[in-house]
């Protein structure tokens, strides 16, 4: 199983990766959860990866395809992964094809999660992460069992510093010129399996177990 998740800011991409990886033992590759662990630790990266994420922009091609690149060479990719949030742009989808060309492999589905902007919103900036493991919860969706504590790995959970709401609306903007044309673009090549994001977690993710050809 060689997947992308596709889908703007929030619309549970985070979320589901967790079901996903856990039901088909593959790894889960976040750009998003690796920027944060690297600003966390203070790593030049870190430092780099800042400067864009606080603003909503994109952090530039050429450092996160070569991140990518690097992880997927790592062994426990050998039967698969799980990328999240990665292509976010076509240089980047052209890279992935290349760098997966030169293992002798090529993905297997794009699940594309759609929701409408004004859901988006709301989940974002009632979102709670823990920097630990990456879960994601919502104070009202998807409260914690215990409140500001990782229900995976108990450590605290926090507001992401890009989940306010000037850096959110710049995330929409940029997602909508940069990574939708992505749909098209997986579309044409036949990857792309199209979900419904405005449903329970738990739907969304019995949807995506069928486009998979997986029972849930
Ligand atoms: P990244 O961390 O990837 O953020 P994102 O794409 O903006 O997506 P999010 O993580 O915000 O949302 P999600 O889809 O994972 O939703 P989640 O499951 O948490 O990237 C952050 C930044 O890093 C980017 O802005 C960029 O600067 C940089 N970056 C990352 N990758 C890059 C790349 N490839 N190239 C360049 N730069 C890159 O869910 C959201 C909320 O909704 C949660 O509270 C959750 O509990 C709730 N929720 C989930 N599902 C449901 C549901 N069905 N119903 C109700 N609530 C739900
Ligand atoms: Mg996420
Ligand atoms: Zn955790």
């Amino acid at each position: 199983m060689r997947i992308v998740l596709l889908g703007p800011p929030g619309s549970g991409k985070g979320t589901q990766a967790k079901f996903i990886i856990d039901k088909f033992g593959i790894p889960h590759i976040s750009t998003g959860d690796i920027f944060r662990k690297n600003i966390k630790e203070g790593t030049p990266l870190g430092v780099e990866a800042k400067s864009y994420i606080d603003k909503g922009q994109l952090v530039p091609d050429e450092l996160t395809i070569a991140i990518v690149e690097d992880r997927l060479k790592e062994d426990d990719c050998k039967n698969g992964f799980m990328l999240d949030g990665f292509p976010r742009t076509v240089a980047q989808a052209e890279a992935l094809t290349k760098a997966l060309e030169s293992m002798n492999t090529s993905l297997d589905h794009v699940i594309n999660i759609a929701v409408a902007d004004k859901a988006l919103v709301d989940r974002l900036t009632g979102r709670r992460v823990c920097l630990s493991c990456g879960a994601s919860f919502h104070m009202v969706f998807n409260p914690p069992k215990k409140e500001g504590i990782c229900d995976y790995c108990s450590a605290e959970l926090v507001q992401r510093a890009d989940d306010n709401i000037d850096t959110v609306s710049s995330r929409l903007e940029v997602y909508g010129t940069q990574t939708k044309p992505l749909i098209e673009y997986y579309e044409i090549k036949g990857l792309l399996r199209a979900i419904e994001g405005e449903k329970d977690i738990d739907k969304v993710f019995e949807d995506i177990c069928k486009a998979l050809g997986s029972d849930k």
